[in-house]
């Protein structure tokens, strides 16, 4: 915490995974701002050490000063209880601001607490939109979205999204990517691939697999170990396994199918070492949201593993085709990697390491504000 109190105090959220790298670079731009005062509550989302504790250590995230310890759970479980423990921490914090970021159960859950306490929320990675509802992140992004004060934009599509949804254009700002500004940050500390695996052959693709649409159906997720095995024939793939997936590959019975392919398994990685293993990947295969945007802003050819995005600058722009859980479109685009070397993209506008900055001043700007129309 900081040791001088400054003026507003922005209690600054995380839970999951996907949280710490969009965290990191806010943390940093509001230590260095000399009217906020961050304090940063993790919700426990997350807890296995290979899912918290590396990337605290390697982004250089601050230790939270809150940790609500929620652990797993169902949704409905894991977001009440998430809501339960976060309410008495607001009465006695008294924040000027919350923010979270992305879209994952803990940033709906402390939200809808704070919006409800009239405390300001802020919303890092606002307007995307899957468009597909069974998508727990989608319910997540559309109702975050609707209580926010302050929404911090990636791309133009989610400009237009959130204009379609009726928020005011005057809360919402396009400021960049913060996941982007980690990665330029860390891309000079990355741990280069071959001290991650232990040999490097002439190439390897990069796999991960874990949304519930893709790991939790046992028909889907064998079709899609089946084909996968079927490309690491013709370039080995590495897949750090997701402690979701683990369990359900296990359960269903499908460890046999990866025995004896050239499919490395590999535990949960750090965000140095999974950034060293994208760079110099061939292909990254993956149904994760962020790392078709840290491909595209690597140019790494990705294929998306879902049947649509809510990051479609990434198909417009960058690197990343949708395959969806089709065998002949994945094994279409992945010969279009082989082939062709997939497609060329470009750095999308603000994509330049400087939106957690942005932000800040943002977010200074509104506080001062608000304290001038209260007066
Ligand atoms: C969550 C996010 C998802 C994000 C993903 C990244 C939601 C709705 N989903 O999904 O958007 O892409 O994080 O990882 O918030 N588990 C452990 N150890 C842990 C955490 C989880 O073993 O530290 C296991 C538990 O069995 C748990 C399961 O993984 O039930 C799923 O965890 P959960 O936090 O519910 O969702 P994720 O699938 O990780």
């Amino acid at each position: 915490m900081e040791s001088v109190q400054k003026q507003y105090t922005v209690l600054c959220i995380v839970g999951a995974r996907p949280n710490f790298m969009k965290i990191a670079p806010i943390m940093r731009a509001m230590a260095s701002s000399s009217v906020i005062s961050p304090v940063l509550l993790h919700t426990g989302q997350h807890y296995d050490a290979e899912m918290k504790h590396s990337f605290f250590d390697q982004l250089h995230i601050p230790e939270p000063d809150i940790d609500l310890e929620v652990g797993s759970g169902s949704h409905a479980e894991q977001t009440a209880e998430i809501m339960k423990r976060f309410e008495p921490v607001l009465d006695e914090l008294k924040p000027a601001a919350i923010l979270v970021v992305g879209d994952v159960n803990s940033t709906i859950a402390c939200a809808l607490v704070a919006v409800k306490k009239s405390i300001a929320v802020v919303h890092v990675e606002a307007g995307l939109r899957s468009g597909d509802r069974a998508m727990p992140e989608e319910i997540n992004r559309v109702l975050t979205d609707q209580i926010s004060d302050l929404l911090f934009t990636t791309e133009a599509d989610a400009i237009e999204n959130l204009t379609a949804e009726g928020i005011p254009p005057e809360r919402v700002h396009f400021v960049g990517n913060v996941m982007i500004d980690t990665l330029l940050y860390n891309r000079e500390r990355a741990t280069p691939a071959e001290q991650v695996l232990n040999e490097v052959s002439s190439g390897y693709g990069l796999l991960t697999l874990h949304r519930p649409s893709n790991v939790d159906d046992p028909a889907v997720l064998k079709r899609l170990l089946e084909v996968l095995v079927k490309l690491s024939k013709r370039l080995p793939l590495v897949f750090p396994v997701h402690p979701r997936t683990r369990q359900r590959i296990t359960n269903m019975g499908f460890d046999s199918l990866l025995e004896n392919s050239a499919i490395s398994l590999l535990p949960p990685l750090g965000y140095l070492q999974m950034l060293g293993l994208m760079s110099d990947a061939t292909v990254v295969l993956t149904d994760s949201g962020g790392i078709q945007e840290e491909t595209t802003a690597l140019g790494v050819p990705c294929i998306t593993l879902r049947e649509n995005t809510e990051r479609p600058i990434t198909l417009t722009q960058g690197t990343n085709v949708l395959a969806g859980t089709d065998v002949a479109a994945i094994e279409s685009a992945f010969n279009d990697v082989l082939e062709h070397g997939g497609r060329k993209g470009n750095v999308p506008e603000l994509w330049d390491g400087n939106a957690a900055v942005r932000i800040t001043q943002i977010i200074e700007a509104f506080l001062e504000e608000r304290a001038v129309g209260h007066n």
